[in-house]
């Protein structure tokens, strides 16, 4: 099972989503964050379709699901650690999510990636971007003046961290049928088709979750520190938030989302019981788009790291079939 720190991640209820899945012979995940529900079907023998929106899901993506056979040994973290930073991430960043000296290390270990073997490189950045999201205490970048004793300051702290995301990431390296796409979700639905359409979009609940905001960081890690950002937040200029779900216009994305899926008998969607819109409201947008659907609900503990819990809550999984 893959355990990656993720807000809205998965893995701790894949033994409630997983049965709604099997038997099917294929899987579209459009909102794939972590790749948790992509990977299990891709266990189970399942062709799947992974896609996301960021580029620390789609270098996962690329990683564990259409990657079947690459991993990172000693020798290419030896070659990672051994570039100097060129000083632009402390520069940016200094003292803020993490400390100088490590955004220095990252630096230089970004710089080496950008010298690696092409089909190495997603496994590196996910093993990267996984490391930074552990390190740093509130398990994403929402809030920038932690104090540094609550961080992973340490360089060698992180070394040990990023060197065991890589094993996590290389345990996940299995054989298998599977693609990534870096793209909207609308397109990864409409560009394919399979037995089962599972959808987890952000959750809009009194909290509206944007996941360019909450791991801005990381999209610009990935994009080699070349964001343009805020002076102040350091957010990169503009966040979009041209399609970002809010309570205003999440019924309409959820509409639009199921008229886009003519190519699917089952779509599963997961989503919170506190969630905008309610169970309802929820039905009768399925039933509007020519669904039958029921629901099933469970328990889930919210955590803020792998280990600081926040608040229990109850997920529901929407089932619906074609009426
Ligand atoms: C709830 S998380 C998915 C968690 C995932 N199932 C897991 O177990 O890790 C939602 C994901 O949807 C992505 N996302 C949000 N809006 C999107 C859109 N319009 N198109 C594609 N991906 C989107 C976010 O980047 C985030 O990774």
């Amino acid at each position: 099972m893959i355990k990656f720190n993720y807000v809205g991640s998965k893995y701790r209820i894949l033994d409630f989503i997983i049965p709604e899945i099997w038997p099917a012979k294929t899987l579209v995940d459009p909102f794939c964050g972590t790749c948790s529900v992509s990977y299990e079907a891709k266990k189970l023998g399942l062709r799947v379709v992974s896609g996301d929106y960021m580029l620390y899901p789609y270098n996962m993506a690329l990683s564990i699901i259409q990657n079947n056979t690459i991993t990172l040994d000693e020798s290419d973290i030896k070659f990672l650690l051994s570039f100097k930073p060129s000083g632009i991430a402390a520069e940016i960043y200094g003292d803020i999510y993490l400390s100088r000296e490590v955004w220095d290390l990252i630096d230089g270990i970004r710089g080496g990636i950008n010298k690696m073997k092409k089909e190495k490189r997603p496994l590196a950045l996910a093993a990267l971007s996984a490391a930074i999201i552990t390190g740093q205490s509130m398990g994403n970048f929402t809030v920038k003046s932690m104090p540094l004793d609550r961080v992973i300051r340490d360089k060698n702290k992180f070394i040990e961290l990023f060197n065991k995301k890589v094993v996590s990431i290389n345990s996940c390296v299995i054989p298998g049928d599977g693609r990534a796409f870096y793209c909207d979700a609308i397109e990864t639905i409409k560009n394919n088709s399979a037995d089962v359409l599972y959808l987890d979009p952000p959750y809009v609940t009194k909290y509206v979750r944007n996941y360019k905001y909450i791991y801005h960081v990381l999209e610009n890690l990935i994009s080699n520190f070349k964001l343009e950002l805020r002076k102040d937040t350091k957010h990169p200029i503009p966040i979009n938030f041209t399609n970002e779900t809010t309570k205003r216009n999440i019924k309409n994305f959820i509409r639009k989302i199921l008229l886009s899926a003519q190519n699917y008998k089952r779509v599963l969607l997961s989503y919170n019981s506190n969630g905008v819109p309610c169970v309802d409201e929820m039905k009768k947008i399925f039933a509007d788009c020519g669904f039958t659907v029921f629901v099933k609900q469970t328990g889930i503990k919210y955590y803020i790291t792998s280990n600081v819990e926040l608040r229990s809550g109850t997920e529901l999984l929407y089932i619906a079939t074609r009426a």
